[in-house]
């Protein structure tokens, strides 16, 4: 096994297959501690955590919190709307404050596309990207692969399809960088108007046939539609996406009684997912959740825990 050596964790597309793995071992060694009736353990005492949150947020802002005080860190939470961001100071000035309160790590949402990297350059603390506008959302899919690796336990050879929209999704991105580094074949599914051009590139098949999809795949990840981000009609209109790639219980018989549905959250009910499917035997979305407790306490224990700190 190989060791950490990263102080920041800003995406998927920079780690190694190795990385990917220590993250997925030392969070299967974590996720026992919260089944425990005491669910905390010394490993990060004395060591500060902020999460700084320039989004809405319910999964990831409780996960990386609960994540870090499982751990025994000191934690306090960050929201736009509270912070001196709304009287015109940069991002980074208002992180350089933070970090001035010795700070030992930052964990950042925002909706530009690259604004972790631009903290991970200027501050001293360690950054975790919690999601960047378009781009990534590491802890995510790594949290997703887990999920799919304690179910079939391998990702080598899985058939993965990611469904929706791709075009706004930094959930499909972090996954396609992430399933395909550990030998998934991953397949994007979703209108033609929102799978961005290039994707192959990144190593994912096109598909714009919803039930052939769900026929070949082990796993179908649905994501949001992504509406705070459609500043330009993508859609003829809400409901025919809804017919032609919301995954119901009728599209979803197409499939293997094995495949499991995935969804990051927050879903939109009756649109890209029925209420049927989301409840269902073979959605595992609730599981994810659980996952992300302790793949975020794998990762502040490794970006917190390397020499650099
Ligand atoms: N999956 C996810 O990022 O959910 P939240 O927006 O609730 O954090």
């Amino acid at each position: 096994m190989i060791a950490w050596n990263r102080k920041h964790l800003l995406g998927l597309q920079e780690l190694s297959r190795e990385e990917i793995e220590l993250v997925l071992e030392t969070t299967a060694s974590f996720k026992e501690i919260s089944s425990r009736d005491v669910k905390k353990v010394p490993a990060l005492r004395g060591k500060t955590v902020v999460t700084l949150f320039f989004e809405p947020s319910t999964r990831t802002r409780v996960s990386f919190e609960l994540a870090a005080k499982r751990l025994s860190a000191d934690t306090l939470n960050i929201t736009a709307s509270v912070s001196s961001t709304t009287k015109g100071e940069t991002l980074l000035d208002t992180a350089k404050n933070i970090e001035a309160m010795s700070v030992d790590a930052m964990v950042v949402r925002h909706s530009t596309s690259g604004a972790p990297m631009i903290l991970a350059e200027g501050l001293n603390c360690s950054v975790i990207n919690a999601g960047d506008g378009c781009r990534e959302h590491p802890t995510q899919a790594l949290l997703d692969i887990f999920t799919l690796r304690e179910r079939f336990k391998r990702i080598d050879g899985l058939k993965v399809a990611i469904v929706g929209d791709i075009l706004h999704s930094r959930v499909a991105r972090s996954n396609i960088w992430g399933l395909t580094k550990l030998g998934a074949k991953v397949t994007v599914c979703g209108p033609a108007t929102l799978i961005p051009r290039g994707i192959e590139a990144m190593g994912a098949d096109v598909s714009y046939n919803i039930k052939d999809v769900i026929k070949n795949s082990d796993a179908v990840i649905t994501l949001r539609l992504q509406k705070e981000r459609q500043q330009d009609k993508f859609l003829p209109s809400v409901r025919e996406y809804s017919q032609l790639f919301g995954i119901n219980q009728e599209k979803l018989s197409q499939g293997s009684s094995s495949l499991i549905v995935m969804h990051p959250g927050p879903t939109n009910r009756g649109l890209e997912l029925s209420a049927e499917v989301a409840d269902g035997k073979q959605s595992v979305i609730l599981d994810q959740v659980t996952n992300g407790v302790a793949v975020r306490m794998a990762v502040l224990y490794l970006v917190l825990g390397t020499k650099e700190n």
